[in-house]
C-alpha cells in the first residue's frame, strides 16, 4: 500500500472490503461482501428516527514480525450483545461477530499500518434497525455491518498530558439510562458539551454522576481513573460504559503490584490523587494534566504538568507492548490472524 503512513490522522478513509449481515424473520442471514461504502436504507428505518443503533471499536495491531493482532475482540462481541439487549436490537451472536471481524481485517490487510508507525487498523462493527417503524417500538430487521480504516495514534502530539473541563451544565447518560451501552443516543448527548469544552481550550468533557453531580464518571468517550497511595483507582457507576482498556489496565495494574479500587470517586478526591488518565481503545491512555471545575473555581492538577505520571506511562507502555505483540501476552488477549 502506498499511504503515508506517520501522516495518517483518526479519520475515516474508504478501504476496499465491508461484511453486512441482515437479520430478518427471526434470523441471521450470510455474510455478504461489499465494496461500497453507503448503505441503501428505508427513511423509516428505527436507527434513523429512534436511535435504535449500538456501535463498537477495537483496532488490529501489525507487529515487528509482520502477523496481524486482535486485543480482546470477543469482549466487544459480548458487549455488543448487552447493548442489544438494551435497547431491543437482534443480538448478534458472539461467533458471528468473532468470524466476521477476522474476516475483514483478512480482506483489507493490506491497510494494516506497519509496525512502528504507531498507527493502527480501527475497525467499526455497527448494529442498526433497519425496518420501518412508525410507532416508537423495535424493528423487526437489523443490519450488522463491519469495516475497517487505518488510523494514527489518537492524539499525534504521542503521549501527552492534557487538560479537561468538569461538566455541571450536561450529563451524558441518566443514572438508570443507557450510559452503560455503547448506543449513539449517548453520543450525541455528549455532543455539545464536548463541543464546549473544547472551544474553551480543553481536550474534553468530565462528566459527574447525573443524579448527585457528587461522582466522577466518564472523560467524554472513555473511562477514568487515577493514582493514589500504590493504588488504581476507577469510578464504579451504572451509567459508565464497561471499557475493555480499563478492564485491561485493572489487570495489569494488579500486576505489576498495585491494588485496585473500583468505586464510586468523589470530586473532591481529585485533590488526593498523584495521577489521573483517561482510557479507552482509541488512545489507549490520555494521561491528565489538570481537571477545571469553572463553576466551583477550582482546578485539581495531576503531576508535574509536563510529563505523565511514571505509573500512568508503565501501564500504557505495557499494554501496547501487549497489543503489537512486543511484550508476552501473558493473559491470553491477543488472537493472531495467521
Ligand atoms: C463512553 C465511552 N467510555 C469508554 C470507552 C472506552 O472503551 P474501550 O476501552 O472498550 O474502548 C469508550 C470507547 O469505546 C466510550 O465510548
Amino acid at each position: 500500500m502506498n499511504l503515508d503512513w506517520n501522516k495518517l490522522g483518526f479519520g475515516y478513509m474508504k478501504t476496499d472490503y465491508n461484511l453486512r449481515v441482515h437479520y430478518k424473520n427471526g434470523k441471521w442471514g450470510e455474510t455478504e461482501i461489499h465494496t461500497d461504502d453507503f448503505i441503501p436504507i428505508h427513511m423509516m428505518a428505527t436507527c434513523l428516527h429512534y436511535g435504535q443503533e449500538s456501535f463498537e471499536g477495537l483496532k488490529a495491531y501489525r507487529g515487528k514480525d509482520n502477523r496481524i493482532r486482535l486485543f480482546r475482540h470477543a469482549e466487544n462481541a459480548r458487549r455488543m450483545i448487552s447493548s442489544a439487549r438494551g435497547i431491543l436490537l437482534a443480538e448478534v451472536p458472539e461467533s458471528l461477530f468473532v468470524e466476521t471481524i477476522e474476516k475483514v481485517v483478512r480482506m483489507n490487510e493490506k491497510y494494516v499500518p506497519p509496525y512502528g508507525t504507531g498507527a493502527s487498523l480501527y475497525i467499526r462493527p455497527l448494529l442498526i434497525g433497519t425496518g420501518p417503524q412508525v410507532g416508537v417500538r423495535s424493528s423487526d430487521e437489523f443490519t450488522f455491518l463491519v469495516f475497517v480504516m487505518p488510523v494514527g495514534p489518537y492524539f499525534k502530539e504521542g503521549f501527552k498530558p492534557v487538560d479537561m473541563m468538569l461538566c455541571r451544565g450536561y450529563d451524558r447518560a441518566a443514572p438508570l439510562g443507557t450510559g452503560h451501552l455503547k448506543v449513539g443516543g449517548n453520543y450525541a448527548a455528549s455532543m455539545a458539551s464536548v463541543a464546549l469544552a473544547r472551544q474553551k481550550g480543553y481536550a474534553t468533557a468530565v462528566y459527574l454522576d447525573a443524579r448527585e453531580k457528587k461522582y466522577i464518571d466518564e472523560c467524554g468517550p472513555a473511562n477514568f481513573f487515577g493514582i493514589k497511595n500504590n493504588t488504581y483507582i476507577t469510578p464504579d457507576s451504572r451509567s459508565i460504559l464497561p471499557s475493555i482498556t480499563n478492564k485491561s489496565l485493572m489487570d495489569l495494574a494488579r500486576d505489576m503490584g498495585l491494588k485496585v479500587e473500583k468505586r464510586p470517586v468523589p470530586v473532591e478526591e481529585l485533590a488526593e490523587l498523584e495521577e489521573a488518565g483517561a482510557c479507552g481503545t482509541a488512545a489507549v491512555i490520555t494521561p491528565i494534566r489538570k481537571i477545571v471545575d469553572e463553576e466551583m473555581g477550582k482546578t485539581y492538577s495531576f503531576g508535574d504538568g509536563i510529563h505523565p505520571g511514571t505509573i500512568s506511562a508503565r501501564l500504557y507502555e505495557t499494554l501496547t507492548g501487549i497489543q503489537y505483540g512486543d511484550l508476552d501476552d501473558k493473559f491470553g488477549w491477543v488472537t493472531v490472524l495467521d
